[in-house]
């Protein structure tokens, strides 16, 4: 006989309760295995969005999630291990100059990353525009090539956090993604059973964002800096913006074209000063303070790391990346000042051009995408051209088209811009 009926779990939570810890191990686990129906959690997960968790709840549910498979074992690893999460953007291309940033200042980067979904890509789909590159490797593969290259990123297997795999998938189709306890336990149980010794956390907040407003993105951050501490993973976090997409690239293979201009050296302002940043902080938690970041962008000591860890998964770093057959140059129509670029809206002009998928089996584009010419703030004359969008197929340029027109504004006179990086918690 089961140990609760799921029945009596929700209804604690829909009347306001407070979880026991059992309540929390069973259904999870339960869940998990099967004996706790899909109607049954997404009531459960819609009571949570409704009534929050408090924090030894989020505590023990995480620790539920991380229990429901494999946490691996980095310690073959002699480097520092430090990862990184975002909460996912427009044009968050970040992951790929940083990765092989930290490795090549010292640190070890496990990063295990995911597919896009809707209008966010996704950093494995980003790097299959590299012809070879291979997303899957077993865990053997995955710390020997940390051990060796200090810098992996792949595909999370199968056995790590199962019961967030599951909950996750359905929380995406039942409304229930944006509870702050679920988003926070989902992504900490991931980079917990992950193995790694310190984290940092890139919370985004703007319209491309989960969160839309700074109040939300700190209480997210710091639920996700606490549970990191009570699992022993240094964790720090960055709010950032996220009303404006990231550099001038939005896609797959245009935005891999955009992270090799930034480990040789150049790349937009933004996409350096975001890398920079959180690279200076990951190697701060990892215990390496006295490491130079900028110096190995400049050195090239980080684009050696890039290409050994590119060729590390039978990608080749030196072949060209593909390129659409269908472009459309979009001008601007008046003299003035580019305002502002909205991410959620370029976002979905790039997900129209087929950058992006609609459910989670859909193919993307590899050269599909968006290239901004201009950036908030930068002066145009009429006729200058303000975007070009790219897709392999015209049928898809006319909705991308409209999406995109929506994003951008041109004014008289330059507004005031907003920092980059908000707030830092940790
Ligand atoms: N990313 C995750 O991994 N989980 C969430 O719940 C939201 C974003």
């Amino acid at each position: 006989m089961s140990a609760f009926a799921a029945v009596d779990v929700i209804r604690v939570k829909r009347d306001g309760g407070v979880l026991s810890d059992a309540q929390i191990d069973w259904v999870v686990d339960a869940y998990t295995r099967g004996l706790v129906a899909d109607e049954q959690m997404s009531a459960l997960a819609m009571a949570i969005l409704l009534r929050g968790m408090t924090a030894p709840e989020i505590a023990r549910w995480t620790a539920a999630m991380i229990a429901s498979g494999e946490r691996l074992d980095l310690s073959p690893v002699s480097r520092p291990t430090v990862d990184k999460h975002s909460t996912g953007g427009v044009g968050d291309k970040i992951t790929l100059p940083l990765t092989p940033l930290v490795a090549a200042c010292g640190g070890a980067v496990p990063q295990l990353s995911g597919r896009g979904l809707g209008h966010t890509g996704g950093t494995l789909d980003k790097l299959e525009s590299i012809p070879g590159w291979r997303a899957a490797l077993s865990n053997d593969e995955f710390i020997t090539q940390l051990r060796d290259v200090g810098a992996v990123i792949c595909a999370a297997g199968e056995g790590l956090a199962p019961a967030d795999r599951k909950l996750y998938a359905l929380r995406d189709v039942t409304g229930t993604v944006e509870a702050i306890p679920l988003i926070a336990s989902s992504i900490m149980s991931k980079k917990i059973a992950e193995g790694t010794g310190a984290l940092v956390l890139d919370v985004k907040v703007g319209s491309g964002a989960f969160m839309k407003n700074v109040d939300d993105a700190r209480e997210l951050a710091r639920t996700m800096v606490e549970l990191g501490g009570a699992h022993g993973v240094k964790t720090v976090a960055l709010l950032t913006d996220m009303s404006t997409p990231l550099g001038l690239t939005i896609g797959n293979a245009v935005e891999v074209t955009e992270s090799v201009e930034v480990l040789a050296g150049g790349g937009p302002a933004d996409v350096v000063e975001l890398t920079l940043a959180l690279a200076r902080e990951m190697l701060d938690a990892a215990g390496l303070p006295d490491a130079d970041p900028e110096a190995a962008l400049r050195d090239g000591r980080a684009m050696d790391a890039w290409r050994r860890m590119i060729r590390a998964q039978g990608g080749d770093p030196d072949a060209p990346m593909p390129t659409a057959p269908e472009v459309e140059v979009v001008r601007a129509e008046t003299d003035g000042f580019v305002d502002s670029i909205d991410a959620y809206a370029m976002g979905v002009a790039a997900w129209r051009l087929g950058a992006g998928r609609a459910r989670k089996e859909d193919p993307v584009s590899i050269p599909a995408g968006v290239v901004l010419h201009k950036r908030p703030g930068d002066p145009v004359r009429a006729g200058d051209p303000l975007y070009e969008l790219r897709a392999e197929h015209a049928g898809r340029l006319p909705a991308a088209l409209a999406e995109a027109a929506r994003a951008v504004t041109v004014a008289p006179a330059a507004g005031e811009r907003a920092p980059l990086v908000i707030e830092r918690i940790g």
